[in-house]
């Protein structure tokens, strides 16, 4: 659900405005599982990203939050034992049967901010192109940390509203970046029952996410060549050799538009 028209970015007062907690944009008549045409570059530079953070670690029970219809299960699986996608809408779950078929993958329908699992109950969380659609994460931070063990890893994906073209509009406009969220809903999403829709300043996701006890220890800066003129340029194998060679040095910066975080439960 990202992308598309120029986004109308608004700074949310996320006090005054009570951010919609149900996925119903993904309940409408709308098949997400066609978002990813035209974006195997998105979709392998992802998956480059977190085998990248898991490298070396193995799990014995993870969930992906908000997981849609199981893109990254399976790569999931190679880090687990046994994996769950936990997901709120029954349209996902619905097209998670047929992409997960025959694979041993649990299906779960819950919302980030009530996880049907037990205290400590998980060693691994994934929550990928989902905090766009949460203003105020504060809830699902907490309830991520109370599901993870102590020691438990979780990787928080974080469309990130600082990335390298705003910072250099900012810096054009002389004026500072938003600490809190900006909503980018396009105007043909702005229905009043409409899912959120926000990019987020990575330094006050960090501190979110520290107050939940999530402790930061790496992040990666994914998607760097996102732009229609250079995939339709370069062959897809330079895109992902430029990929991998930037995710890490780029990360400092926080170029890309999609921050990947590795955080510990402390
Ligand atoms: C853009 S899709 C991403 C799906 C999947 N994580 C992926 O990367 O392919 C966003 C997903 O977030 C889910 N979602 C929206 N609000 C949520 C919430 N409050 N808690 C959990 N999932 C949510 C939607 O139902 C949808 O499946």
């Amino acid at each position: 659900m990202r992308g598309g028209r120029r986004p109308v970015a608004t700074v949310l007062d996320v006090n005054a405005e009570k951010p919609k907690k149900v996925a119903n944009q993904y309940e409408r008549d709308y098949d997400y599982t066609k978002y990813w045409d035209n974006r195997d570059y998105e979709n392998a530079a992802e998956h480059i990203a977190i085998r990248r953070l898991l490298k070396g670690n193995h799990f014995r029970k993870a969930a992906d939050i908000g997981g849609g219809f199981g893109r990254l299960c399976l790569l999931l699986r190679t880090f687990a034992d046994e994996v769950t996608l936990a997901e709120p809408a029954a349209t996902q779950l619905e097209a998670a049967k047929k992409v997960l078929e025959g694979t041993d993958i649990k299906q779960a329908q819950m919302q980030a901010d009530d996880l049907g699992f037990a205290d400590g109950e998980l060693d691994l969380v994934t929550m990928v192109r989902v905090m766009h659609h949460l203003p105020a994460p504060a809830p699902e931070f907490a309830e991520i940390a109370r599901v993870l063990a102590p020691g438990g890893t979780a990787i928080i994906e974080v469309a990130n509203y600082g990335h390298y073209k705003n910072r250099r509009r900012h810096k054009k406009e002389g004026t500072p970046l938003p600490i809190e969220p900006v909503s980018i809903r396009t105007v043909k999403a702005d229905e009043p029952d409409a899912i959120a829709f926000v990019n987020h300043n990575i330094d006050t996701v960090v501190g979110q996410l520290a107050n939940a006890g999530l402790v930061l220890e790496s992040k990666l800066s994914v998607s760097n060549l996102r732009s229609q003129r250079l995939k339709k340029a370069l062959p897809k194998a330079v895109m992902l050799a430029a990929e991998r060679i930037t995710q890490k040095g780029l990360a400092r910066s926080n170029f890309g538009p999609s921050i990947f975080l590795k955080l510990r439960k402390a």
